[in-house]
């Protein structure tokens, strides 16, 4: 492989070479340890539940700081920004997609750190995470927020080589094979967020400003919102005792069974995914009853230990094989890793089991129906679910791929519906909605193949089944 590298990077130009340098020596690291690899990162019979203290319930760790503006100093926000919105049909980064009154992720994050530092007259600086499939048109439009009151700062993850699955030979000839047509770099996972940080130099800066943990979440997370009563919970447990990794996990639904979950091995507590585990167990993973929560990927991190892990080389995460097909056909595969696998490498980690508010993913457009609806407030960037809505639990919402790419979604609602007293809705074909629909208790609309479903203007549907032809 060494070779292989060299080859690439004797194609590298200018400022290139160091980026691409580093790059590889990353990359060199994550693929010996992939060589050696040999069985299951965890044998299942030592698994154990987490220690009862080891998961604090939200409600126990609650408690404000004295002074809010001094705790808030210590933070800095850091969104994960690597992804691009391509399964919700989207070019370019994920972050830049409009989700609330013309709103993008981006706008909101940005608009909920200004109101901190403007309420609490602090300087919290938010720190995004780029790919170099997301870098370029991010600082484009970071211009729009110079005049707020929040400092941005941006380092990029690493560009790795994909691996063709045959010969286990980097796929790209050259490092310039990036942007439209060449998919032989990927970023790899946000794992890589310690060692990209720690290079950037950021890290140290933060430091040096009297930063001492970042709060880390996934941008298309809107409930990852900056919690007071976590951070204080952070920075007012004595010395000794510091708490240098918190993982804010949530009770578990049927609806969640991707999630990793914490458990006990080896005596320190750790992150185990679904890809982790035997074919055997999979379905015991999968239960509620007996992994009852799961990572939210809001997590609190010292950077003084960060820091630390990354000098004595002691940051150690799972590697996650992810193979994918490239367009034309070749089967490769890309080593990743987790942000979260890393806590079994901080001392006194700590899971918090936080509401599921503070779990509000957009993944898809069915994810985006929910946060474009009455069944959410907006204010200062964060969404809070309407107190018009009777029950705490969100809808369960399921669009066809009619409705996948936001452009052809949003064409089919004329408004969004209102949803405050729904439970269940499924549509499936070409089905579109009128002005004020209404939506209540368990709707279904399927429009068969080469029928057409035109939800009127104005109307209520409550446990409703449409089907057939209804044009107007
Ligand atoms: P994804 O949206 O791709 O993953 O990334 P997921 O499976 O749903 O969620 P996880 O991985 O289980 O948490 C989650 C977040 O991480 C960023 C994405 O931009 C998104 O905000 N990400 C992912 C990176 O920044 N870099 C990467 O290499 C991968």
């Amino acid at each position: 492989m060494h070779v292989e590298l060299e080859n690439l990077l004797s194609t590298a130009k200018g400022a290139d070479i160091e980026v691409c340098r580093k790059d590889f020596e990353g990359f060199e690291k994550l693929f010996h340890r992939f060589l050696q690899v040999k069985g299951p990162s965890v044998e299942w019979t030592k698994i154990n539940r987490p220690p009862e203290d080891s998961i604090q319930p939200y409600e126990k760790i609650r408690g404000l700081p004295t002074s809010v503006s001094e705790s808030l100093n210590k933070l800095a926000v850091v969104k994960l920004n690597g992804g691009l919105g391509t399964s919700m049909g989207c070019k370019g980064p994920k972050s830049l997609i409009s989700v609330r009154s013309e709103n993008t992720f981006l706008d909101l994050t940005v608009q909920q750190i200004e109101h901190l530092n403007k309420k609490y007259n602090t300087d919290v600086p938010l720190v995004l995470m780029n790919s170099f499939n997301t870098d370029e048109d991010t600082k484009k439009i970071l211009q729009k927020y110079t005049h707020h009151r929040v400092k941005i700062h941006t380092f990029n993850q690493s560009r790795y080589p994909r691996i063709n699955k045959e010969s286990l030979l980097p796929v790209p000839e050259d490092v310039g094979m990036v942007g439209e047509g060449s998919d032989g770099w990927y970023p790899p996972g946000h794992g890589d967020i310690y060692a990209s940080f720690y290079a950037s130099g950021l890290l140290e800066q933060l430091l040096a400003e009297g930063k001492e943990y970042i709060f880390v979440s996934n941008i298309d997370n809107l409930g990852a919102t900056v919690d007071l009563h976590i951070l204080n919970h952070l920075v007012s447990q004595p010395n000794g005792k510091r708490c240098e990794f918190v993982m804010e996990v949530t009770d578990k639904t049927r609806a969640d069974v991707k999630g990793g979950t914490l458990i006990q091995y080896d005596g320190k507590l750790r992150l185990l995914e679904i890809a982790q585990v035997p074919k055997a167990h999979v379905d015991e993973f999968k239960s509620v009853s007996k992994f009852k929560i799961f990572n939210t990927n809001n997590l609190w991190i010292s950077l003084a230990a960060i820091k630390r892990l990354q000098e004595k080389n002691e940051m150690d995460m799972e590697i996650i094989v992810n193979p994918k097909t490239l367009n034309g056909g070749l089967n490769v595969i890309q080593l990743e890793t987790a942000v979260g696998a890393a806590i079994k490498c901080f001392d006194n980690a700590l899971g918090i089991n936080v509401p599921r508010s503070r779990f509000l993913p957009v993944k898809t457009t069915s994810d985006l129906l929910l946060v474009m609806s009455n069944l959410y407030r907006l204010e200062a960037g964060s969404l809070t679910m309407s107190e018009k809505r009777e029950f705490p639990t969100t809808p369960h919402v399921k669009l066809g791929s009619s409705f996948t790419k936001v452009q052809e979604y949003l064409t089919r609602f004329e408004s969004i519906p209102d949803m405050l007293e729904l439970d269940h809705l499924t549509v499936s074909g070409d089905v579109t909605f009128g002005k004020n629909v209404s939506l209540k208790g368990t709707v279904i609309i399927i429009a068969n193949h080469g029928d057409r479903i035109d939800i009127p203007a104005g109307s209520m549907l409550e446990n409703k089944i449409v089907s057939g032809n209804l044009r107007i």
